[in-house]
């Protein structure tokens, strides 16, 4: 596996979380796995095991010199390395500064990662079947393995990588392919120039042999123009060589029951400690403590895709009208675009029922999970989607867009009221199917607690897990 994030050691979004849980299922399931990602500054050397050897790794003219360091996944014998490189992971940040931007040298930060897999390989000793690679950052494994695919080492080593998110694909300027070792006429064999730029995933989904994405129904929708982000010819042409497999969720982090960040744990049988989590956090936010209004929480990246745009309006004018006429309370945890940001914190100012949180902070998350009443996520698309999830397995109905992930773990309570888990908004997405998932909620919360309470039961019921993802997984490395 090789990634750019993997939680508790890197982490922006879903994919450090899919990362570690996906191999230590294959792991439980038979599967030799080790994980390569980079060392990044705030990763601390003192706690990882130095592997004696360097590694040179040549990108074009440049020989790069890098260290590797390693640890034992806890809860799992599955080895996690460690690719150390000052010049070039040694500052703080993942894909960027804290201040937020990219780094403009990430084409070399994550080819570097990318090209790294093979001679970590090599120095190990340990040639896999399966090189898989995760979103733009490690597409490029994928590209290097099919250049020397027929002979040396790797030459029964296949490749899977699997899309978390098509939108963000890693494009950069033309001029740099020579440092990234590749020709011209060799980038526009290996499909690596797309549209006049270089297009790190677009490569992975040209030279992968299989791939995957993170749930059936975005599987489809990437097919065609728009939510496929220009890459929905390329991924028509490789027909049955694409697949949606359904993340799972990790039951052991994410358990009402045994959170330490609750201050009253819970579960079905004892939801009464559910109603002193929202008193909690009321008081703590300073907002009215009552059970009246419906607490609902949102943990999320602060970008368009997570459907921000969309709660905002205008000027505002939708959070507005969401924050005065409906009786409810919105609680917000998150960072991201500085725009957004700005927007909702003016918001939150504005309004005694909303409270937003510009933080990063776990802790946090599972708190809003425990607290809330019901979880909005009105993404504009959504490959899978791991925190409606935990709002299920927390009792706190989803309000989710009808896409992608979300339509494949979400059932609306109206349109199946006996098998309805959450609520979800009309389609097209807009501003009044958002504000009318909101009042239906007040609604259902208000007058119809019944209704609400079994939904909520099933919803924790739910297993999204690992067994099965890793079957699927397993089924496509086993495929030719
Ligand atoms: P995405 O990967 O698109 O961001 P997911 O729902 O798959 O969306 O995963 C998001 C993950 O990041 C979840 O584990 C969620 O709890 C976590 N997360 C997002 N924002 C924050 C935040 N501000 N603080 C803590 N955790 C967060
Ligand atoms: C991406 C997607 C999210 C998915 C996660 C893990 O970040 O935006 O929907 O759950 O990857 O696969």
């Amino acid at each position: 596996m090789v990634s750019s994030e993997v939680y508790p050691y890197a982490k922006v979004g879903g994919l450090a979380d899919v990362v570690p849980n996906l191999s230590r299922e294959l792991y439980r399931q038979g599967h030799e796995v080790i994980i390569l990602m980079p060392r990044y500054y705030q990763i601390d050397r003192l706690l990882l095991e130095r592997h004696p050897a360097p590694l040179s790794v040549h990108l074009g003219e440049e020989e790069y010199w890098t260290g590797l360091y390693h640890q034992t996944m806890t809860d799992s014998h599955v080895e996690v390395y460690f690719l150390e490189h000052e010049q070039l992971y040694g500052r703080e940040g993942i894909y960027g500064p804290p201040s937020g931007g990219d780094f403009s040298d990430n084409p070399i930060r994550f080819a570097l990662l990318s090209k790294a897999a093979f001679q970590v390989c090599r120095l190990l000793g340990w040639y896999p079947d399966i090189i898989h690679s995760h979103d733009w950052p490690s597409a490029l494994t994928a590209t290097y393995l099919a250049r020397q695919e027929h002979s040396g080492e790797f030459l029964h080593t296949r490749s899977v990588f699997t899309i978390h998110n098509i939108g963000y694909q890693g494009r950069f300027p033309e001029e740099l392919i020579h440092g990234l070792g590749f020709g011209t006429e060799e980038a526009e064999h290996l499909g690596l120039i797309f549209q006049g730029e270089l297009n790190f995933l677009r490569s992975a989904l040209v030279n992968a042999h299989k791939i995957s994405t993170v749930s059936p129904h975005y599987a489809q929708e990437i097919l065609s123009p728009g939510a496929g982000f220009g890459m929905e010819d390329i991924l028509n042409s490789r027909g049955k060589d694409v697949r949606g497999i359904l993340n799972g969720m990790d039951y052991d982090t994410w358990n009402p029951a045994a959170d330490q960040n609750l201050p009253y744990p819970y579960d079905v049988a004892e939801l009464a400690n559910k109603a002193l989590n929202k008193n909690f956090v009321q008081q703590e936010a300073g907002m009215e403590i009552s059970a009246r209004p419906p607490l609902v929480g949102m943990v999320s990246r602060l970008v368009d895709q997570k459907g921000f745009d969309i709660l905002l309006g205008p000027d505002g004018s939708n959070l507005d009208r969401i924050c005065r006429e409906l009786d409810l309370q919105l609680i917000i945890l998150g960072t991201g675009d500085p725009a957004i940001e700005k927007s909702l914190r003016q918001a939150g100012d504005r309004y005694n029922n909303l409270r937003v949180y510009i933080r990063y902070n776990e802790k946090m998350s599972h708190i809003i999970q425990g607290a809330s009443d019901f979880f909005l996520m009105p993404s504009r698309y959504e490959p899978c989607g791991l925190t409606q999830m935990y709002a299920l397995r927390y009792g706190s109905l989803p309000v989710v867009s009808r896409t992608g992930g979300l339509a494949d773990t979400v059932v609306d309570i109206d349109e199946n009221p006996s098998e309805g888990t959450g609520i979800i908004l009309e389609s097209p997405m807009s501003e009044d199917a958002l504000y009318g998932a909101l009042k239906r909620s007040v609604q259902l919360w208000q007058q119809q607690r019944s209704i609400y309470e079994a939904a909520q039961r099933r919803g924790m019921h739910l297993r999204f897990d690992w067994k099965h993802s890793a079957d699927a997984y397993g089924e496509m490395y086993a495929q030719d």
